[in-house]
């Protein structure tokens, strides 16, 4: 790690400290079979993105798509750093991902559902039938609710088909969808109900979740709560069955709020909704997500651009024929399965499959038994649960005959062991792998290797995509030459046309959290003068291939999932006995990091144990099952600097069990040892 980012007491206190530093790997070469099938293997592509062509280059994604009204300009930088993408163009998302498809491939599966009681046969739903459902509710949308073009809906959905089956229907009509992922709690949702400014909440009674029928209305009604509590009404909650015409919830309906879609849709059949011609720039959905501070960002995504760069980084990255089957594990109720289960792969006229439930449930085979049930050809999850399944199925029986011709990982880094695990047990050392980095505001990949074009390297995102120009700037703002090998911040110098709009509602907040730290003529109209800051610690190879070293905010990356350690603390804080909180990111063999919390109590409070557990409490209440903390410890006092600042980097040492460096110059350096003792023991 340089100097620059050692000194600086800002990263210090921050991840890249703990990030990992794996040995340079040896380039394998992508197979074969894989690079002669390939859609991308022209290597004149790089120079056709290069910055001579920007932003014209874009056009080629643009061109993907089907416009209403051509669009005008490319990009226009006229207010930065609000870009706008292909401004003057005229298109529909819904058009583009169902109608247009219906000719060539009106009876094939658009996705394919796969419930997590395995005995459930999956559901293929063909396009021509997306098409009818999509019509249905969003004639429900539009003429029930009364919903139109620039309203925004908040969905609480987990992974059925109902939850793509809305957000097309939203995007048909040009409503802004705003899907909270299903393990949130209510109370997250509610927030994100009033941020959003949402009339309406579309949810569902249940769903499964390892072997459990989950009663999610219960969730409804904390969120409506919540939301009305902060000031925002919610006019009616939408429910979806996930039985139709059966109520698997014991939570009781509320009278004149609830009403159930499978009922109100009996008035809409056969209905068909001409898809709205939006606006290039009309926003798309929101997508909230951790930041440094306790509020969540409403990160707001564009039709044209997002559309344009999520089809053609899947066409591209993630090699997607029509003829193939997709399939993404995560969750659409992440920015991944927006980009790379609903509107990417759709968008290409996929099949992409949809699956309810834990990947390990009942067992570590069932990926497998449902990518050879299924035929899937293209593969795509995360680290985490590579690694999971890695630590769990080394003695289950593996993947029979070789399928996958792609593999994809996503959301952190992922170590070369791994890594070659992915590569030899699943992919039998046939399947090309990408490691893409991206993030929530970023709308799509942004360094991945190009399949058929580029060597792999375990532990290495690999170099930039077409058309996208990173820069590692010191702390300084300062460029570290490329190829440096040393650690700096990613940044990229150039707008792209997957980058958020803004924040939902606050302007000022977009540009203070990229653009303000490193613009240095915040006057210019000039691109190049406002790189956008990713948050993450970054390392340029000599060859262009970037390292991502984790974050370098007050974010945690969580088995690819971010939280915000201040939204975490805030959490903590709402237990009454607690004085002080904070949480530190501590290294996982599985998940990557998770958070583990620090909080002090008055020496009156003697149960810490019982502290510990409302601590917990709070945080799946507040934020989500998956923000529960690792470990809770109850502490008499933090270290603080002398000017009273709670120092989370010498407790983020203690936890990772690494060396605490001099804490002589702390306003109570002695809490330190007792601390470490508590923690680690004598
Ligand atoms: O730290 C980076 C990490 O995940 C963060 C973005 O999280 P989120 O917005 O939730 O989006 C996740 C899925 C796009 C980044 O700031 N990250 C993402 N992909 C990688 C990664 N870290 C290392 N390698 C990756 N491939």
């Amino acid at each position: 790690m340089t100097d620059s980012v050692k000194n600086d007491e800002r990263t210090e206190a921050n991840e890249a400290q703990i990030a990992v530093h794996w040995k340079e790997e040896k380039y394998i070469e992508p197979p074969k079979s894989f690079v002669e099938q390939a859609i991308l293997n022209d290597p004149g592509v790089r120079k056709r993105f290069d910055e001579k062509h920007f932003p014209d280059c874009f056009r080629e994604y643009a061109d993907m798509l089907t416009w209403f009204k051509p669009y005008t300009k490319v990009l226009d930088t006229s207010h930065p750093p609000f870009w706008k993408w292909f401004t003057g163009g005229k298109l529909n998302a819904c058009y583009n991902c169902v109608d247009r498809h219906l000719d060539k491939y009106r009876n094939k599966a658009a996705l394919i559902f796969v419930s997590e009681p395995e005995d459930d046969v999956p559901y293929a739903m063909t396009y021509q039938e997306l098409y009818v459902r999509v019509n249905e509710m969003a004639a429900l949308l539009k003429d029930y609710c009364g919903l139109k073009a620039g309203d925004r809906v908040t969905l609480h959905l987990p992974m059925t088909l109902d939850l793509p089956i809305t957000m097309l229907a939203c995007a048909r009509l040009g409503v802004i969808h705003s899907q909270v992922f299903a393990g949130f709690s209510g109370q997250s949702c509610g927030q994100r109900i009033q941020d959003s400014g949402s009339h309406y909440l579309i949810t569902i009674d249940a769903y499964w979740r390892s072997g459990k029928l989950l009663d999610h209305k219960a969730n409804a009604d904390i969120a409506v709560k919540t939301a009305e509590a902060a000031g925002q009404h919610v006019d009616k909650v939408l429910i979806w069955q996930r039985y139709p015409g059966k109520y698997s919830a014991k939570t009781p309906l509320v009278k004149g709020r609830d009403v159930f879609v499978n009922d109100v849709l009996k008035d809409y059949k056969g209905k068909r909704v001409e898809p709205a011609h939006m606006d290039a720039e009309a926003p798309l959905f929101l997508m909230y997500s951790s930041g440094t501070t306790g509020k969540p960002k409403g990160c707001q995504h564009r039709t044209g651009g997002y559309l344009a760069y999520v089809a053609g980084t899947s066409k591209w990255i993630q090699d997607i024929h029509p003829e193939d089957t997709y399939w993404c594990m995560a969750d659409i109720g992440w920015i991944t399965g927006h980009s790379y289960i609903v509107y990417g792969p759709l968008a290409l006229a996929a099949t992409s499959v949809i699956y309810e439930g834990t990947p390990t449930y009942p067992d570590v085979g069932r990926p497998w038994r449902i990518a050879e049930r299924l035929g899937v050809n293209i593969f795509h999850t995360s680290p985490t649960a590579v690694r999971a399944l890695r630590r769990l199925g080394e003695n289950v029986p593996k993947m029979g005959p070789q399928k996958f011709k792609h593999m994809t990982t996503v959301g952190e880094p992922i170590e070369p062991k791994a890594w070659h695990w992915y590569f030899d047990q699943i992919g039998k050392g046939k399947a090309v792998i990408v490691d893409t980095w991206w993030q929530t505001e970023n709308g799509g990949f942004l360094c991945s290797t190009i399949p058929a074009l580029d060597k792999m390297k375990p532990g290495s995102a690999g170099p930039a995509l077409p058309g996208i120009y990173p820069v590692i700037l010191d702390d300084n703002g300062k460029e570290l030459p490329k190829g440096s090998g040393i650690a700096g911040n990613m940044c990229i110098r150039n707008p792209w046309p997957g980058i958020i709009q803004t924040i939902w509602g606050d302007d000022q907040r977009f540009i203070d959290t990229y653009y303000r730290r490193f613009c240095k003529y915040p006057k210019s109209k000039d691109w190049r003068d406002w790189p956008y800051m990713s948050g993450d610690g970054a390392v340029d190879a000599p060859d262009g291939y970037y390292r991502i070293l984790g974050r370098i905010d007050d974010v945690i990356n969580v088995s690819g999932h971010r939280l915000g350690t201040k939204e975490l603390e805030n959490a903590c804080l709402t237990v009454p006995e607690v004085s002080e909180a904070a949480v530190v990111p501590v290294v996982d063999e599985i998940r990557g990091k998770v958070p583990e919390v620090y909080v002090s109590v008055p020496a009156s409070v003697t149960d810490r144990a019982a502290v510990a557990k409302k601590v917990i409490k709070a945080c799946e209440d507040i934020i989500g099952k998956i923000a529960r903390p690792s470990k809770v410890h109850v502490v008499p006092d933090m270290p603080k600097t002398r000017s009273g600042k709670i120092m989370r980097r010498v407790l983020a040492s203690i936890s990772n069990k690494r060396d605490i460096g001099d804490v002589t110059t702390l306003a109570n350096p002695e809490v330190v040892e007792k601390i470490r003792v508590q923690v680690q023991g004598k």
